[in-house]
């Protein structure tokens, strides 16, 4: 593990995260796992898919497990949040996780609440990914989508993302991006 995955976390919401009127960006904290659980589990069955690539009718308590015990180095875990809910209520989850063997890379996933989703939160969020992996000196970040995922596979393009197909799932498109030296 490269020096620079050892910083303790950052903890903005950025100045461009105030945009988006009643949300605040922030890092997943242990005591948020019953409120992962509610986010994913109200997706819709389709963005679930979308995101975990199978058809999920709720997250079993492994894969809960796996989505919150984040240490914040290797695994970068941020939610976007209402501020006028009165339990955490998530609206957003995007994280990164680094490759053990190479820390330098990461891979990366997102989802945005169905009600929520077209507003651009997708687009910032990526862009956050994005910023902060560079930060946490992560220099390749890729992810994997269903090939049938136009928004995301037009998010990633738009990130200036390198897309390909996967080369042992067809259904699958690999984006890569590598941060700027
Ligand atoms: C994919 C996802 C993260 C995008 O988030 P979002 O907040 O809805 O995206 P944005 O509002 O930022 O939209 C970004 C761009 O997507 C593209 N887009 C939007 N709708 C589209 C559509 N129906 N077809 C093709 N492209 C579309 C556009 O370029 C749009 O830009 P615009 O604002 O100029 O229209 C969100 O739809 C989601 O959570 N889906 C389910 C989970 C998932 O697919 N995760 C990705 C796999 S890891």
């Amino acid at each position: 593990m490269t020096a620079a995955l050892l910083k303790p976390p950052a903890s903005p919401p950025t100045a461009a995260w105030a945009t988006v009127p009643g949300t605040r960006l922030r890092l997943l904290e242990p005591e948020d796992v019953e409120a992962e659980r509610r986010f994913f589990n109200g997706l819709s069955l389709d963005s679930r898919h979308q995101r975990f690539h199978v058809g999920l009718r709720e997250l079993s308590p492994a894969l809960l497990t796996l989505l919150t015990d984040v240490d914040q180095q290797r695994h970068r875990a941020w939610v976007v949040e209402r501020v006028d809910a009165p339990v955490p209520t998530f609206i957003a989850d995007a994280r990164f996780v680094s490759d053990a063997a190479d820390p330098g890379r990461a891979e990366f996933a997102l989802a945005v609440a169905d009600a929520w989703q077209g507003r651009g939160l997708g687009r910032r969020l990526l862009a956050h990914l994005q910023a902060d992996a560079r930060a946490q000196g992560v220099h390749t970040l890729f992810g994997e989508v269903l090939a049938e995922n136009r928004r995301m596979l037009a998010l990633m393009r738009e990130a200036g993302m390198r897309l390909q197909p996967h080369l042992a799932d067809g259904w699958l498109v690999r984006g890569t991006w590598a941060a700027p030296d």
